[in-house]
């Protein structure tokens, strides 16, 4: 059998050679552990798989983990401060009776001796000798003794663990969605067992260091979580690198790095997330393992050969058996698996008087989650092909991981038989076509709730395009996906739910994933989903808005429209694009009607390269760049990609960012 290549490290060591012809390393990387040579002590261990767990979910105790090199060294004497980056991704999953570990921590010390340091609250760093060391703790403790700000942050500490600046965990983004660009907070549980990321940067002449958190695969988010400026000359020239974590009486948590790269004077090189060894295995399966080695050769020697035989074979049946239960994704990290049972209470046994809505892929439940009180809907999704759903379900574990003021979250889910259950946060206001296809006047949405709307759909799918290791496509941006919470803002729903038709339709017949109106032609034509057929879909969409109709519908006539071709022809015909505007609407200035309309006629250009990237189109929303000039009624009846150039040269660089993209 073929060993799983993701569980091999990496390891990528350059040599420079300095001034006195000593080889010096100045840069790592470690995608997943197995095979290295890291110095470790106390409870720290390289698992099979090649994770670096520091601490297994036991009591007070501490584990160690350094690069065996110290780094810095070609610096002494030429460079005070040197520049250095390093990246990492961890994870802390507490044990089941607890809530929390008590931490972990990056380190950088002159000496990688903290083998006398103490567990608990000093997280495996702070011995009665007194230790040095630069420390970005990952605390998830309160600990007053130490003046922590709350139970899940994240701190610089230098040889004390008092932090001199801490933060509460999470990542921050910029929201475009308001006339100024303004930072959006996301908290980040630290120990909720997701695998996380975080980047450490430190320039040596401005003594700037920054460092930021972020799920995994997120890209690095920008601003830092923390900044901060501190003069690290005085440990500098010769340090070890290295990880340290420690539990407490009661606060037991695994611990564990699953990747790790550094570099001196230059970006840390970026982890490849394919071979980082995210599979993990359960605790209580470890547990259960070690419990039959003990049990095993014992039964073997005592008892008589035959009796052994029939225990191996009723052993491999059981084996077998929980090996069918127990799903390869089942065991992966990722958002909260539900029992049915828990779901089935919080919405009254499925109960009719609790159905939101049927949607595209199943029945969605309001319900409400014990003890919590946290409202939820609960979408049921049932497949003939339960294995199509069983890949299905590993993407879910991405979709969980999802997090923006402009998407629907998910929180977890449920298999039952053949049947998927997606948990999601509950939306107070339902979804955006109640409003905008409604008769009663008291419902009508005023042009800048409209406005708002749109700006926040386009600030999801431009997270969802641009922001993760990989592109997610939408696939089904349409109004009943936009719902709106408490304070209306837009909210995506079903982020890549459409892929559930890739897995679960069978082979014979081929369904476009999708809603009609909103389809892009080539996506009619090759089937394949892009960021261009979404942004398609999201032109279709804010005409939809502004204009009140809906993408497809019939004319008095009986004769199909499609909104798309009707605000063209519209506009070629009065000469005034704004005469395709909701007629309900009252007051709203006519720049912005006049955007909306020619921006989602360009969005919905029959060519996938003439339209925008969603980066482009939040600029023209937020008026940070104007419509490109040229654009009229004809142009938008192009069929031929050279014709764009032609008619409209400034339009080369719309064009251009597309084809740009990822
Ligand atoms: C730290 O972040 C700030 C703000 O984003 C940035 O200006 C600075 O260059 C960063 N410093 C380092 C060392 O990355
Ligand atoms: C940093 O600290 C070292 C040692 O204390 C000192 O010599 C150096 O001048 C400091 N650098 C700056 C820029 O303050
Ligand atoms: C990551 O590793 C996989 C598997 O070895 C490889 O195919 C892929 O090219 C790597 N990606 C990068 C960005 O190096
Ligand atoms: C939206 O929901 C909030 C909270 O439930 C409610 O106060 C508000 O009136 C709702 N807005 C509309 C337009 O229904």
């Amino acid at each position: 059998m073929m060993p799983n290549t993701s569980w091999f490290c990496i390891l990528l060591v350059v040599c420079v050679s300095d001034a006195a012809g000593f080889d010096t390393e100045t840069e790592f990387i470690y995608n997943g552990f197995a095979g290295s040579n890291l110095q470790l002590d106390g409870s720290a261990y390289i698992t099979q798989e090649g994770i670096l767990s520091l601490t297994t979910a036991s009591s007070d105790i501490t584990g160690h983990g350094f690069h065996p090199n110290p780094m810095f060294m070609e610096f002494q004497g030429m460079y005070a401060n040197p520049s250095f980056s390093t990246t990492f991704v961890f994870s802390i999953a507490p044990d089941y009776s607890s809530r929390t570990g008590e931490g972990m921590a990056f380190v950088i010390s002159p000496a990688a001796d903290f083998a006398a340091a103490m567990p608990g609250g000093y997280l495996g760093l702070h011995s009665y000798r007194g230790n040095t060391f630069l420390a970005i703790e990952l605390d998830t403790v309160a600990n007053q003794e130490f003046k922590d700000i709350d139970d899940n942050h994240v701190g610089i500490d230098l040889n004390n663990l008092v932090s001199i600046t801490s933060c509460s965990a999470g990542y921050s983004y910029q929201d475009n969605t308001g006339n100024i660009i303004q930072l959006t907070f996301e908290e980040l549980r630290l120990s909720s067992g997701d695998p996380m990321q975080v980047w450490v940067d430190y320039d040596g002449g401005s003594m700037n260091l920054n460092v930021t958190l972020a799920l995994v695969p997120m890209y690095k988010p920008s601003p830092p979580l923390l900044s901060y400026t501190v003069n690290l000359s005085t440990f500098l020239p010769q340090a070890y690198v290295g990880f340290s974590a420690s539990t407490g009486d009661k606060r037991v948590a695994a611990h564990q790095i699953l990747g790790w790269s550094f570099k001196l004077n230059g970006l840390a090189p970026p982890l490849n997330y394919s071979l980082l060894p995210l599979k993990r295995e359960h605790q209580i399966q470890d547990a259960e393992k070690k419990k039959l080695i003990k049990w095993l050769p014992a039964t073997l020697s005592s008892l008589a050969m035959v009796t052994g035989l029939t225990a191996c074979f009723l052993l491999r049946c059981w084996c077998n058996r929980r090996r069918e239960n127990q799903e390869d994704w089942e065991s992966e990290l990722g958002p909260r698996r539900f029992s049915y049972k828990i779901l089935r209470a919080a919405t009254n046994g499925f109960s009719s008087r609790h159905l939101l809505g049927k949607g595209g892929f199943g029945r969605v439940y309001a319900g409400v989650l014990d003890p919590s009180g946290l409202r939820i809907a609960v979408k049921r999704i049932s497949s003939e092909s339960s294995q199509g759903l069983a890949q299905f379900t590993a993407e879910i574990l991405i979709l969980g991981r999802l997090r923006h003021r402009n998407l629907v979250r998910l929180i977890g889910y449920c298999r039952h038989k053949d049947e998927l259950l997606l948990v999601y946060e509950q939306m107070p206001n339902r979804s955006l076509d109640k409003y905008l296809h409604t008769i009663k006047t008291k419902n009508m949405l005023i042009w800048s709730q409209r406005l708002h709307i749109i700006k926040g759909v386009a600030s999801g799918l431009l997270y969802l395009h641009e922001d993760w290791e990989q592109v997610i496509i939408h696939r089904d941006v349409k109004a009943s996906n936009v719902l709106l919470d408490a304070e209306m803002n837009g909210r995506l729903g079903d982020f890549g739910l459409a892929r559930l038709h890739d897995h679960c339709v069978d082979a014979h017949t081929t369904h476009v994933a999708g809603t009609m109106g909103y389809l892009a032609p080539e996506l009619t034509r090759f089937g394949k989903a892009t960021k261009a057929t979404d942004v398609f879909a999201f032109g279709a969409f804010i005409l939809e808005v502004a204009c009140g109709r809906r993408p497809v519908g019939l004319n008095a006539r009986g004769e199909l429209l499609v909104l798309v071709e009707w605000v063209r022809e519209v506009w070629e015909a009065s000469g005034c694009i704004a005469d395709a505007m909701d007629p309900r609407l009252e007051d709203y200035p006519a720049t912005e009607a006049e955007l909306v309309l020619k921006l989602g006629l360009l969005c919905s250009h029959p060519l996938p390269a003439a339209r925008p990237g969603i980066r482009l189109v939040m600029q023209y929303l937020d008026g940070d760049m104007p419509l490109p000039a040229g654009i009229s009624p004809d142009y938008f009846a192009i069929t031929d990609v050279d014709d764009v150039f032609e008619m409209a040269p400034s339009l080369a660089t719309t064009v251009t960012s597309l084809s740009g993209g990822r």
